[in-house]
């Protein structure tokens, strides 16, 4: 998606500018541009395609002179990506320029009434529509005119304005699209995501919805649309820097991969006291967790995933139904609501637009929702009535892996916990599980050592065109995310299946050497999926299988084995997905693709 970012202070500001939306590209993006204002005149500059382009049209910056700027990467939604159509956009006489991330959904009356009164446009975005609102209704009054406007536009956005008029200050505003606040010894920043401001502050203000930033050099004022100021305390952002930098990994993805041990580990920990599931963030009793009859798990991609292996945690462990639905589904299906009903909506950007609305379409309903977000004070964070964090720390790479993960565990962590509290699993059991639980980090810490095996395995498939995945109950579910993980960076053609299903029709494009990956670590599923091998087998396939170790039969039908370290059968995906992580990793870079930032997709899905 869109970032923003924006500078008030005694540097020059398209340096600054530059460097911060680097550091938001793993956002995706198709265009960028800067505006700065250099005393008398706010002067811009836009260009298609990568950062660096617009890094050399601008010397580094040096050939836009001025202390106040906003700058912007663009995700094309309204508009096909051009320099036109790139931000920051003007009013006419340009004295007025905007950066805005998220969508105007009523931005074609608004246009159609602008035109009506004589405003020409430059570009097709649905942005160019506030800078002419902006100069529409503004006498003279900056905070005034951005209420007014906001009072007018329909959908959302996070917007940096700068004001000729105003030269020493610099407004933003909030609706749905994420903005943060630094305040740093240099001057004063906004942006959609704090790595953008970590290099000058660790003081990070969250920005509520509908609230409205005025900024000096020296000074932030918060206001609501009603133009009333706000107190507004900031946060300390505790990820270093180079936390948000790559660590000397080629790519985030492979950091990330390796950070998993230590994102499970801090998500499991805060959690286990005396032995015990200890899960304060919940904000229920344990009289409240037997009061509830159902659950909804609601989200978007792998996060949904981690919904459909949860499904069979809750309902084997917890013994409670467990309704599983995408969010983009969700929002507009009509769910029959019943009373001591749980939504718990998973997320690590928080900021997932259809999340966000399945969020809010369910407390609309008097359902009770728990967030599982990995971005703290993130929107969906935020408007959840109470927040599980995953402890994963920031995730740059936009095929996820370490938030998946501390997804899982976070699923794990709460069906034990509704177990013990409706008494469907007894101490022992629960002590058990958590032991295994605890060995989780060491045994994915070992899966990754097995790097080099799978790279030279997946060196032989760069040029495949179809791969399957199969599992029955929970290795169907870990075969979604690593059919996911394979197609969204390798761009080849994978569909995940349960493994029984695929003789009602899929078995048909099994031919001489197509590659099957067969997940099979459920022992009392593990005859059955056997079979469906030997089915694919029969058919030409060439069949790598992740099993439990010990289950050396396998060999005699698989071509290629991985085994995983023993572990309680309902923790399973946490590991078979290394290997399938490492898989769709390596067949990226043997393609020789931008592994962290794939082809059409963006970190944080922020619009429909
Ligand atoms: C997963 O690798 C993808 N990047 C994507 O499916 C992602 O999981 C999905 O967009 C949900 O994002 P969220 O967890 O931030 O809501």
């Amino acid at each position: 998606m869109c970032g923003i970012v924006g500078y008030i202070g005694e540097k020059q500001a398209a340096p600054i500018l530059l460097e911060g939306l680097e550091k938001l590209e793993y956002r995706g993006y198709d265009s960028a541009g800067i505006a700065v204002f250099d005393g008398t005149e706010i002067h811009a500059k836009k260009s298609m395609g990568r950062l660096k382009i617009l890094s050399e049209l601008t010397h580094g910056g040096e050939t836009l002179p001025g202390t106040t700027g906003i700058g912007h990467t663009r995700w094309a939604t309204h508009g096909a990506p051009s320099d036109m159509n790139a931000h920051p956009h003007f009013n006419q006489d340009k004295t007025i320029a905007v950066v805005h991330n998220g969508i105007i959904e009523n931005y074609m009356k608004l246009k159609k009434k602008m035109q009506d009164k004589g405003y020409t446009f430059k570009s097709e975005t649905d942005t160019e529509v506030i800078a002419h609102l902006l100069d529409y209704y503004y006498k003279g009054d900056a905070l005034e005119t951005i209420t007014k406007v906001m009072h007018r536009v329909e959908g959302s956005y996070a917007l940096g304005i700068i004001f000729k008029s105003e030269p020493d200050k610099l407004y933003a505003v909030r609706k749905d699209s994420p903005l943060i606040v630094g305040k740093s010894n240099i001057g004063n920043l906004i942006a959609s995501d704090v790595p953008a401001v970590l290099k000058y502050t660790r003081d990070v203000y969250f920005i509520e919805n509908e609230e409205i930033v005025c900024m000096t050099k020296d000074d932030i004022q918060f206001y609501n649309i009603d133009e009333e100021e706000l107190e507004k305390q900031p946060a300390t952002i505790e990820w270093d820097i180079d936390a948000a930098e790559k660590g000397g990994y080629e790519y985030f993805m492979l950091k990330e991969m390796y950070e998993q041990p230590q994102a499970v580990s801090d998500t499991i920990n805060p959690r286990i006291k005396e032995g015990k599931i200890v899960i304060d963030e919940l904000g229920m009793s344990d009289e409240e967790i037997r009061q509830i009859r159902k659950i909804y798990m609601i989200a978007c991609g792998s996060a949904y995933h981690t919904c459909v292996s949860a499904k069979y945690v809750f309902e084997g462990l917890a013994r409670i139904p467990v309704e599983v639905d995408l969010a983009s589904e969700f929002r507009y299906r009509h769910p029959i609501y019943e009373e001591n009903t749980l939504a718990i909506i998973v997320s690590q950007s928080g900021e997932t637009a259809d999340s966000l609305a399945a969020l809010r379409e369910a407390k609309e309903h008097g359902v009770r929702v728990l967030g599982i977000v990995n971005v703290v004070g993130s929107s969906i964070a935020r408007e959840a009535d109470n927040v599980m964090y995953t402890w994963a720390g920031p995730e740059i790479a936009v095929a996820t892996t370490k938030a998946y993960s501390t997804q899982l565990i976070a699923h794990y962590l709460l069906a034990m916990k509704f177990a013990q509290a409706r008494g469907t699993a007894d101490e022992k059991t629960i002590t058990e599980m958590v032991k295994d639980l605890k060995k989780l980090p060491g045994q994915i810490e070992m899966l990754l050592e097995n790097k080099k095996k799978i790279q030279k395995f997946a060196n032989r498939y760069l040029a495949t065109e179809h791969v399957f995945f199969l599992g029955r109950g929970l290795d169907y579910a870990i075969s979604l995310e690593g059919s996911l993980k394979l197609k969204e960076i390798s761009y080849i053609h994978s569909e995940a299946y349960a493994a029984g299903e695929l003789k009602h029709g899929t078995i048909s494009l099994i031919e001489e050497g197509t590659l099957v990956v067969a997940v099979a670590t459920q022992e009392e599923l593990y005859k059955k999926t056997l079979s469906n091998i030997q089915e694919v087998k029969t058919r030409g396939a060439f069949v790598m299988a992740v099993t439990n170790v010990g289950n050396t039969e396998i060999e005699k039908t698989a071509d290629y084995v991985i085994y995983l370290p023993k572990t309680n059968p309902y923790f399973t995906n946490s590991l078979a997905v290394i290997p399938l992580q490492l898989f769709g990793y390596y067949v990226s870079l043997g393609k020789g693709l931008d592994v962290d930032k794939p082809r059409n997709l963006a970190k944080s899905v922020t619009v429909e």
